[in-house]
């Protein structure tokens, strides 16, 4: 049988991970290099992110390779450089140099909006091909997904990384549950998501019972609120045990200083000027143990959010986008990120309800407030109802243990 010529033989598609990395990031990639080397492109990986565009270059050929897309994490492996920031400022010239070097038509960049603003920018300034592909954890992205909520529609976002991470933390939560329970104590559960509050409602379906979020600041009025709620939850519950989520990016007011402010990791920032979160976890329970004089212990659940293999709603999210992918390649539309523009009950249906996104256009997109009741310090049934086309409902209380009481003799 004669070979038919494909329509991009000849031509070279480059893909690039940056920021922090995600379960999904593999798939995307094998998402991506199929269905573009159908189409006849060879396929170039570009190592840790921008940096991989920079000096000699760091290029390796994906084409015809074996790829796992199930296993998390990128293989091209991942970096926080920015093109247009850092002392050398020759670094956009770089980039320019070696797409030329390396013969590359089409940059495709897998990223937040640090990676694909700065892709956008080195498209609207130097003309370079580029085309997004979303990728966070924290879900934060201006996706513009419409959930419709019995009627009800609601702006939510849907990221590839999101899902995977997201039953990552409520399998994780629910794990706590035992020793908490086995303790009658607090646990008081450090969850990732910089500034936004998505990835923590998931503890939700794991069993925490109170849930605070970056969007709502624990100023020194609600701080005494929330002792209160976890005194009364604590206590009026048969479980004598409580599981609290707290984001990472919470502001919580400081009795000393009289500040409601993050607590930082460190002092570092990245490329692009990100500080470090880490260690609320210790500060909220050391609080409780003062103040209500319950028994809390701090975890934090960090790297574990987004560590381990895609999970298989990301997976379907990935090919759906990756066909869209080809969309905006056969139009030669460049400047664009695909997204879901609309959760779909028949998970089959997604791909009929994806779209493109201008990527120069991309805002970051804190929880909206419809999915959260501040008095009660927790999620409501619209999130439940939102992470429900990913994680399985919450598990009812497994046992109710109702031992009869030994009296002892007289
Ligand atoms: O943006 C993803 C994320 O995992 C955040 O939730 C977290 O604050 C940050 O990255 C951690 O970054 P790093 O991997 O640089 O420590």
């Amino acid at each position: 049988m004669a070979l038919t010529k494909r329509p991009y033989d000849g031509k070279t598609l480059a893909i690039l991970t940056g920021g922090g990395d995600t379960s999904a990031l593999n798939a995307s990639i094998e998402a991506i290099k199929s269905r573009s080397s159908a189409l006849g492109f060879q396929v170039y990986g570009i190592r840790r992110g921008w940096k991989g565009l920079l000096g000699d270059g760091d290029v390796v050929n994906l084409t015809n390779q074996p790829y796992d897309g199930v296993y998390g994490g990128t293989a091209l492996r991942s970096s926080r450089t920015n093109p247009f920031s850092g002392s050398d400022t020759s670094r956009v010239q770089q980039i320019i140099d070696n797409l030329k070097r390396y013969k590359i038509d089409v940059l495709v960049t897998l990223g937040g909006d640090d990676t694909n603003g700065a892709a956008k920018q080195l498209y609207e300034l130097e003309g370079i091909p580029v085309i997004g592909f979303p990728k966070t954890i924290d879900n934060d992205l201006r996706t513009k997904t419409i959930h419709n909520y019995n009627g009800e529609m609601i702006e939510a976002v849907m990221c590839p990384g999101f899902p995977s991470a997201a039953k990552g933390v409520t399998e994780l939560v629910t794990r706590l549950a035992t020793t908490a329970e086995s303790h009658s104590r607090i646990m008081v559960i450090e969850v990732m998501g910089r500034d936004a509050g998505w990835l923590t409602g998931a503890a939700l379906m794991g069993g925490a019972e109170i849930c605070l979020i970056p969007e709502i600041p624990i100023t020194k009025e609600r701080k005494e609120a929330l002792f209160e709620k976890i005194k009364e939850v604590y206590h009026k519950s048969k479980k004598q045990y409580l599981l609290l989520a707290v984001s990472e990016g919470v502001r919580w007011y400081d009795d000393k200083t009289g500040k409601t402010e993050v607590v930082y990791a460190s002092s570092e920032v990245d490329e692009f000027g990100h500080p470090r979160f880490g260690g609320i976890s210790g500060v909220v329970a050391s609080e409780i143990s003062h103040k209500t004089g319950l028994d809390a212990r701090a975890q934090n659940l960090g790297y574990l959010a987004r560590s381990g293999d895609c999970r298989n709603y990301d997976r379907r999210l990935v090919s759906v986008l990756a066909d869209k992918v080809v969309d905006l390649l056969i139009r030669e539309d460049y400047g664009r990120m695909p997204v879901l523009s609309k959760l779909s009950t028949y998970q089959e249906l997604e791909v009929y309800n994806t779209d493109t996104i201008d990527m120069g256009k991309i805002e970051n997109k804190p929880l909206p407030e419809e999915y959260y009741i501040s008095e009660e310090f927790q999620f409501n049934e619209r999130y439940i109802d939102f992470l429900s086309y990913f994680i399985d409902k919450p598990k009812q209380i497994r046992f109710d243990y109702n031992f009869p009481k030994v009296k002892p003799f007289k």
